[in-house]
Formats: structure tokens, sequence, C-alpha cells
């Protein structure tokens, strides 16, 4: 199998890595426009070949992998699937609400796999967290919390085309929390601070952010992102339910010091999100060649990532209004339940 990879920069570049490791991969094809990126990312590769341009990419390869900037992933993707190649496109797929309804039902009419690149899906421990849920190990779920932070803040020249920290941060667990719930959410309430740095407020973001989500039978969710955290980079989830109490994302490595006597005190903290997901993006890779063989069902169609963007929306329009937004009936996940919202249960002011 050749899977092709464009974009080599950050994490195109980590993604090859992992695919030409694989033993169902035979060759890694690799494309990126800024003259030589890609041959040099290709003469430090084993088990990689770089190309000239996309049109020969495509024709090449059983399946794509896009790890471009966000801007260029709609039109990367129509072109792909019009080739009729499988594609891993990074997240987000698209940045505004409107283009990516429009995208995915492009996606679903040619019948093409699309994955979207949400590595918490593929974390183990996320994933068992997923499996153990949803076969009511944990019973009914009372609490979902999330932790998202960054070690230190990205480069300022990015945040201006970031689309804020709930589209690019806590997208993730926008995604992630409500696929472990399986309800829909129907209801947000934001809110964020600049405390890292005022270049987060030139750019008219926050820096650190909490979010309530309420699902449709009940239970809530608090996420919680940050831009800084002077231990590492952590990223956790737990669930707390009527039968079981488990968390993902605790271990040794956990930047997080206990003041208790025989408490974990941080060893060796995760520095970023390449060390902290390195299982998962290794396991990412292995069921997109998987999917692109046919073995295995998609486990991130394009359709469940609107899921995350309207939420991210309306987590903006919360922070910026200061008040609680009502989520309209959206796409339903497969496997969870379908739970009406209890009568009284909304007290929103603002539909999103
Ligand atoms: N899932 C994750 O954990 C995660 C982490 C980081 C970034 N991302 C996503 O990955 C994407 C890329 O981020 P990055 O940090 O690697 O960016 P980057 O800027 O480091 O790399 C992007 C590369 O794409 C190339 N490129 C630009 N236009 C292209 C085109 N038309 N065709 C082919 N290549 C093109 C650029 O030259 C560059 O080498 C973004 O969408 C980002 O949101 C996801």
């Amino acid at each position: 199998m050749r899977i092709g990879v464009a974009g080599v920069g950050r994490i195109g570049t980590m993604h090859a890595t992992n695919l030409a490791a694989l033993d169902q991969v035979d060759e890694v094809l690799l494309f990126d426009p800024v003259p030589g990126r890609a041959a040099q990312a290709s003469a430090g590769l084993p088990g990689t070949k770089s190309v000239d341009d996309l049109a020969e990419l495509l024709t090449a390869c059983d399946g794509v992998l896009l790890a471009t900037p966000t801007t260029t992933h709609p039109a990367l993707l129509r072109e792909a699937v019009a080739a009729g190649v499988p594609t891993l496109c990074e997240k987000p797929i698209a940045s505004d609400l409107d283009e990516m309804k429009a995208l995915v039902e492009e996606v679903e009419k040619s019948g093409v796999e699309v994955l979207v690149g949400f590595q918490r899906r593929f974390d183990p421990a996320v994933a068992e967290l997923h499996r153990r849920v949803r076969a009511g190990e944990v019973g009914d779920i009372y609490l979902v919390r999330a932790i998202g932070n960054d070690a230190n803040p990205p480069d300022f020249s990015y945040l201006p085309h970031s689309g804020g920290i709930f589209r690019d941060l806590l997208i993730h667990d926008l995604d992630a929390v409500p696929w472990l719930v399986g309800q829909p959410v129907v209801e947000v309430y934001a809110s964020g601070s600049v405390l890292v740095d005022r270049a987060f407020a030139e750019a008219d973001d926050v820096d650190n952010a909490v979010v309530l989500l309420k699902f449709a039978g009940g239970a809530h969710a608090t996420l919680a992102g940050g831009r800084h955290d002077p231990l590492g980079y952590d990223h956790r989830i737990e669930v707390l339910g009527s039968k079981d109490s488990l968390a993902a994302g605790l271990d040794p490595r956990t930047p997080l010091t206990s003041l208790e006597p025989d408490g974990p005190r941080a060893h060796d903290p995760y520095p970023g999100f390449p060390e902290r997901f390195h299982r998962a993006y290794l396991n990412e890779m292995a069921v997109f060649a998987d999917v692109v063989a046919g073995r295995v069902a998609n486990p991130s169609p394009a359709r469940e990532s609107l899921i995350s963007l309207q939420l991210a929306e309306a987590c903006e329009k919360s922070r910026r209004s200061g008040a609680p937004v009502r989520i309209d009936a959206g796409p339903r996940l497969p496997g969870g339940p379908a739970v009406p919202p209890k009568a009284g249960q909304s007290n929103t002011e603002v539909t999103a």
C-alpha cells in the first residue's frame, strides 16, 4: 500500500514517520509546495519518496493524508475525494460551519472514506474509556471533566488565524467528550480570560477558558483549557458515573504535583502534544491504513466533526455574550442513545 502525505510541516513529518514504520505501508509519498521541503524530509526518512505535485501524489497513492494549513483543507479534500482517494484530513476539515456542512455533504455523496484527525479517539486510554462508557461499565454518567493545557503559547503570529481558543485548542475535547458520552449537547456556557499574555487580547482571543456542557440526559461536562502550564502539557479526561470513576491521561508523567504524602509527583512531564499523544498518533496511522484497506470502519467520520465545530462556535458566542447558548439538534452520534431533554431543564437565553 502507498500512502501520500500532503504538507510536510510540523505534524505532516510526524505522521509520515509513523506511516513509514507500519508493516502494511510499502511506501510513503511526500508532497509540499515549498521547493525542496518534501525532498529534504524524504532524505531523512527511509521508506519515503518525494513527488512534485498534488496530482502526481493523488494518482500514485491508495490513501492520502492532508497535513496542510487549515485554510487549504476544503479545496484539497475536494481534490482528493474527486480522485476517489480515501483521505485522512487534519482537524478541522473547514473552519466555518456552513462551509463544513457543504463539504460533508459532498464527501458523503462521493462515498469516499474521509477520516478527521482527532487523535484523542485513537489514544488507547481514551478509546478504552469510550468502550467502557458505551458498554455501561461506568453506569449512568454524572460528570465528565476534561483538561487540555498547552505547556507554552503558540507563536503569536499564529493567533489571528487560529480561530480562537475554542476552535483551535478546545475543539479536541469538544469532539472527544460528546463522542464519549454519546448524547446530544443541549446547552453550552463558556468563559475565558487573558492571563498569560496580552497578545491574546490583541488577537481578540483569550488564553484560558472553561466550558460547561449540558447533555440531553442531564449529565454535565466541564472542559478547561489554557495556553500555559509551567509543568508541561496536560491532557486528561475523567468520567464519574453511578458504577465507576475512570481517568485517561493520569500517569506518572502528568504535569501535576500532589501535596499528599503518597501522591504522585510530576516526573519527566510531557513537554507537548507529540509526546503525550505518541501512542495515539501511531494508532491513528495504523487505523487509517486499515480503513484504506477496507479492514475496519471509519472511527472519525467527517460528519461527526460538525458537532465539535458547532459547539466551538457556541462557546465563542457564550464567552462574548456571557449567556448560555442552547444547541439546536445537530447530527446524532452513532451508538449513542437518543435522549430527549427533560421538561424545564434548559434556562438558556441564546440559541446557536
Ligand atoms: N491533531 C493534532 O494534534 C494537530 C496538531 C498540530 C496541527 N494540527 C493540524 O495540522 C494542520 C497542519 O499544522 P502544522 O502545525 O503541521 O502546520 P505547518 O505550517 O507546520 O505545516 C504545513 C505544511 O503544509 C504545506 N502546505 C501549504 N499549502 C499546501 C498545499 N496546498 N499542498 C501541500 N502542502 C501545503 C506547508 O508548506 C507546510 O510545510 C493544521 O490544520 C493543524 O490544525 C493538528
